[in-house]
């Protein structure tokens, strides 16, 4: 089985991107061939900043590597480091029917948020498609905002399929419902879009900082307190284990604890949690050449799983 997930590299990882979509792609990495990669084509729709998208395009390979991504049995790498994908977008996109990209929320969302409505924003999905199906993936685990995007690739691999002949394979979607979307420090989906985020590797004071702001209702020290329905309870979930949850599940119900020490208790376990990532960053950074390295050892291997697609589908609609 090929599985297959890109990050776009457009700003800090935060909670919500490791638990929506980096971690359910890195359980997965046992369960066949992963291809992960960092979709920096993608990011040119809302960055124009050549050192930022460098930095950002850096930042996230080590974000990666550092929170558990193998590059010994999945193949990681830069999506401009597979140039073949830019030729199939091409291919994909004249079976692509308009209405199909005008019923995608994400570039409504983004031209809503001041994005610039550029062509690369409207294709975005045709790329994303092309990245899904040049690998001939089975599964892509994405956050449900990309569910959307996913559909459109099975529509498009079927339409081409039905065209010129089996090349596809249809793709599909695995979304986790347990962690579908975690919440910022405001209660909406945290994105950093919103400003609400708590990044991976935030500084200490600063992640510290970002805890005590998670906004929750005004009940007082002495009342039970509701732990479906609180910010801080539901970002602690992701971190406890069943046992902590559940003590800590009694203690909300009970009354007498304040939401400060809630707090306090989310800031230890996601500092403590995250130490070992933390500590392997460290060692990644003081060794670029080995990042580096990876990420073309893995564009090689991408790059011949492209190829064969590719050339199958310039056969397949007559360009050889
Ligand atoms: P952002 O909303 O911060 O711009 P992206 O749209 O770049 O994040 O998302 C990157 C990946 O992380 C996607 O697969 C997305 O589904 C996932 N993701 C982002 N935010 C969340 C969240 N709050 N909860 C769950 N998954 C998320
Ligand atoms: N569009 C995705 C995002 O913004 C990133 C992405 C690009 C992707 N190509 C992909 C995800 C292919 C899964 C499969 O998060």
């Amino acid at each position: 089985m090929r599985i297959l997930s890109g990050i776009q590299p457009s700003g800090k990882l935060h909670l919500g991107n490791y638990f929506g979509m980096m971690r359910p792609a890195l359980e997965l990495q046992e369960r066949g061939q992963a291809f992960y990669f960092i979709a920096n084509y993608h990011a040119l729709t809302s960055l124009h900043d050549a050192a930022t998208l460098r930095a950002n395009t850096l930042n996230v390979a080590l974000d990666f590597l550092a929170c558990g991504l193998d590059p010994a049995c999945t193949i990681f790498f830069r999506q401009s480091d597979v140039p073949e994908v830019t030729e199939l977008t091409w291919l994909l996109s004249v079976v692509t029917p308009m209405g199909l990209l005008e019923r995608c929320h994400s570039y409504k969302d983004k031209t809503a948020k001041g994005i610039a409505a550029t062509h690369g924003l409207f294709a975005y999905p045709v790329l994303m498609a092309a990245d899904i199906l040049s690998v001939q993936a089975d599964l892509v685990p994405v956050g449900r905002d990309q569910k959307q995007h996913v559909e459109v690739a099975r529509d498009i691999a079927i339409k081409f399929n039905l065209e010129f002949g089996e090349v596809f394979k249809v793709p599909t979607p695995e979304i986790r419902d347990s962690v579908a979307v975690v919440p910022g420090l405001d209660g909406q989906k945290m994105s950093k879009s919103y400003n609400n985020t708590i990044e991976l590797f935030g500084s200490e004071k600063e992640t510290r900082a970002r805890v005590m702001r998670v906004v929750t209702d005004s009940k007082g020290m002495a009342d039970p307190k509701d732990p479906a329905t609180c910010n801080v309870f539901q970002l602690y979930r992701l971190f406890a284990s069943p046992d902590q949850l559940s003590a800590m599940d009694a203690r909300y119900r009970a009354g007498g604890m304040g939401y400060g020490e809630a707090k306090k208790a989310l800031f230890e376990i996601l500092w403590d949690t995250l130490a070992p990532f933390r500590a392997r960053r460290e060692e990644l950074e003081r060794n670029l050449d080995f990042v580096e390295q990876v990420l073309l050892a893995g564009a090689e291997k991408a790059r011949a799983a492209a190829r064969k697609t590719l050339d199958d589908a310039r056969h397949a609609v007559g360009l050889t």
